[in-house]
């Protein structure tokens, strides 16, 4: 990989600019993360948690690797979690776009299984632990920037707050950096009170794309600076234009986006 993108800078050198040798260059990345096996991400990350006492035992497939009985776990888990906050959502409950969404051919999963046991424990390897938590992710491209877009993260309800979701995020760091991503993102719902708190824990802020980024920028434009347009909620407006009631559009959201920078490029 590395090779082919030094040649490409080098040619590219003659003809092209700086700024579009080097977009291309990560959009060569994102194509190359994008078709990352789970066993060349699996060498990204750990293969056991220990937590306290216990021990996990972290598995890496795609959306496709999974087998029937895995999607219903990792259904039931987000069912058990979500299906009050999605009902009330932007979004609705929609059990077959959802499933298609998680299963689809660019996902891929990190799942955790666990805790073994003296009685269930190495002899008995993974296929007999429940699975505990997962996060589920896509290498994307957001407006020409090279991210790992985490579609789902979820923990058992009796699993919570042992730290499986700081260590499923810290990996998500992991393989960001690892096919050099500039950061992670997710879109969480402003219903969604405890996640909220735990990626600000996790050091997650407001992405620029976040509706509710736009409105506040706004509320800073409209003290004075006119800009161009922007997008709210999926929306064009033209700043500057009175009728454009973008504090109320960014206020209609119930969702938010956040991102962290990966750091150690
Ligand atoms: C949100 C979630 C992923 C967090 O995972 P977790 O394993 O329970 O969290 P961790 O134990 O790793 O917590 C790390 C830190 O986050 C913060 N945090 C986690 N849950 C929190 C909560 N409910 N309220 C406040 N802070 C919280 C704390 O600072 C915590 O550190 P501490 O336990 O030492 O105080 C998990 O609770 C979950 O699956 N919730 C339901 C599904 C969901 O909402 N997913 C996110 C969809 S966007």
């Amino acid at each position: 990989m590395i090779e082919i993108r030094s040649s490409l800078l080098s040619s590219c050198a003659a003809c092209c600019n700086v700024q579009v040798t080097f977009t291309r260059s990560l959009h060569l990345t994102v194509s190359s993360g994008r078709y990352a096996t789970s066993v060349e991400i699996a060498d990204a990350i750990p293969s056991t948690l220990l937590s306290g006492e216990a021990s996990f035992i972290c598995r890496v497939a795609t959306g496709p690797q999974l087998s029937a009985a895995e999607r219903e776990d990792v259904w039931q888990i987000f069912e058990d979690n979500m299906k009050g906050l999605y009902v009330k959502s932007i979004f609705g409950w929609d059990p077959p776009t959802k499933r298609h969404e998680l299963f689809h051919r660019l996902a891929r999963y990190i799942l955790i299984y666990g805790p073994q046991t003296e009685q269930n424990g190495s002899a008995s390897g993974q296929a007999t632990l429940p699975l505990v938590a997962y996060v589920g992710f896509r290498f994307e491209d957001e407006d020409g920037e090279n991210v790992l877009y985490c579609y789902e993260l979820q923990v058992s309800n009796v699993s919570q707050r042992h730290g499986l979701g700081k260590f499923l995020m810290q990996q998500l760091s992991n393989v960001g950096r690892h096919w050099q991503m500039r950061k992670v993102m997710l879109t969480v719902l402003k219903a969604n009170a405890a996640a909220k708190k735990f990626y600000e824990s996790q050091g997650f802020t407001l992405d620029p794309s976040s509706p509710e980024y736009y409105g506040n920028v706004k509320l800073i434009q409209a003290s004075g600076e006119p800009g161009e347009s922007e997008e709210v909620c999926g929306k064009t407006a033209e700043n500057g234009d009175d009728s454009w009631e973008d504090e109320d559009e960014a206020e209609d959201c119930d969702y938010e986006i956040l991102s962290k920078a990966i750091t150690g490029l």
